[in-house]
């Protein structure tokens, strides 16, 4: 059976006051009951996408519309039919988890039995039931993160958003919010849009993924068909220096069994050599660079230099290293092995690790932009306010 659609959106656009484009065009539905993932890296476009479908920002152009209302023209109908799951904490830590539901219950006028059923019914489904009537300063990072879902479902929405709904919480945490909203979105019978730049949650969770990087939608398709793309095996090559990769990378490019080359990140720091992606990535990450130099400049004026380099474990002027790694997509792997090692033998290249593995997401990701999605991207101050959300969610993680 066709399910039909809950979410159009028509190329969307927001351009900021600083020239930056975080959103460029984009157009996509989501059927109703499914769970869409936005998976891409910091600086995306993925929050600034989710405000404007929430009417919390203005388009610059294009429209959508969400349960039949549309975003410009009947924001309140938009507003009734959503539940939004911010990326940035939103609870009252001074009230408890039972009085920060209330409170939203309130602002949407459901009526007080209504409410109290309600609000005992999604304590229950989210695990926080006996520690209701506790002040959420007490809690865990990933108990928050349970109630501020539970209170986006509170007013029955038939559409939840959730940005970033696991960030800096623990593996163990991690998985057990994944299972809770896999079943909301069964019981609930709730369509869900999350974020990510986890890829392994953007794999177990979602029905479609699509990736989104500087602000443009650059693939989307079901987690296995993602894959599919990349048939075979990667083989991942790290040299001693950047230079023995380079050298190697122009020995392997008339090889015909070797489908794709890929250079990857160091940590942080990445630059990918694809020819057909080069070209525009170049350009917009210029486009990028004005928008990240004004960043900058506050920064340095407030001497908050020092806090950037200790916080990115980086020198920010030197965000560009070349990588010691190559990836090569070829059929059966383990057979190419010894023909890559004999060609290396009698050269000055040392190739310091093999590792051979299926095609995952991270692949998929790195195929499609040219750049490993744990890169940072966005500007300085994005980069920041990531960093403050992670240590907010791992210093509560004591507390269970
Ligand atoms: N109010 C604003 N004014 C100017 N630029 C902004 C504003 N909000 C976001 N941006 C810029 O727009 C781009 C997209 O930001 P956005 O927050 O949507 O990215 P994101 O994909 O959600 O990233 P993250 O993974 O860090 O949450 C970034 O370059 C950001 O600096
Ligand atoms: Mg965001």
């Amino acid at each position: 059976m066709k399910r039909i659609s809950i979410i159009e959106v028509k190329e969307l656009t927001k351009v900021f006051d600083n020239n930056i484009r975080a959103v460029d065009g984009i157009s996509f539905t989501v059927k109703k009951g499914e769970i869409l993932g936005f998976l891409g890296p910091n600086g995306a476009g993925k929050t600034t996408t989710l405000n404007m479908l929430a009417t919390l920002l203005r388009p610059t152009s294009g429209t959508a519309s969400i349960n039949g209302y549309d975003i410009l023209k009947e924001p309140d109908g938009v507003r009734r039919s959503i539940g939004y799951v911010f990326q940035d904490p939103t609870l009252d830590l001074e009230l408890t988890g039972r009085e920060n539901l209330d409170f939203h219950g309130r602002i949407y006028g459901l009526e007080r039995d209504v409410r109290q059923q309600r609000i005992r019914e999604m304590l229950d489904t989210v695990n926080l039931a006996d520690r209701a009537d506790d002040f959420v300063n007490t809690y865990s990072g990933g108990m928050k993160r349970r109630l501020e879902i539970a209170r986006g479902l509170l007013h029955y929405p038939k559409v939840l958003f959730l940005d970033e709904p696991t960030l800096g919480l623990d593996p163990q945490t991690r998985r057990a919010i994944w299972e809770q909203i896999q079943r909301l979105n069964q019981e609930e019978s709730v369509t869900i849009i999350l974020t990510t730049h986890y890829t392994e949650e953007a794999d177990y969770l979602c029905d479609r993924i699509q990736i989104i990087d500087f602000g443009k939608i650059v693939a989307l398709d079901t987690p296995n068909k993602l894959k599919a793309r990349l048939e075979g095996d990667i083989v991942s090559l790290t040299f001693k220096t950047p230079q023995h990769a380079r050298q190697i990378q122009q020995m392997l490019e008339n090889k015909e069994w070797i489908r794709r080359i890929d250079k990857v990140a160091n940590g942080n720091h990445y630059v990918s050599i694809h020819p057909n992606i080069q070209k525009i990535q170049r350009s917009r990450r210029d486009e990028r660079a004005d928008g990240m130099a004004s960043n900058m400049s506050y920064v340095q004026a407030s001497g908050a230099e020092k806090f950037s380099k200790d916080m990115l474990g980086a020198d920010n002027k030197n965000v560009q290293h070349e990588s010691k790694r190559l990836n090569l997509l070829v059929d059966n792997g383990g057979s190419r092995v010894p023909e890559i090692v004999k060609l290396i033998h009698g050269t000055e290249i040392i190739l310091e690790s093999v590792e051979i593995h299926k095609p995952t997401l991270d692949d998929v990701f790195l195929t499609v932009t040219g750049r490993n999605i744990r890169q940072e991207q966005g500007s300085f101050m994005d980069t920041v306010r990531r960093h403050r959300i992670i240590r907010h969610a791992r210093g509560q993680r004591g507390k269970r």
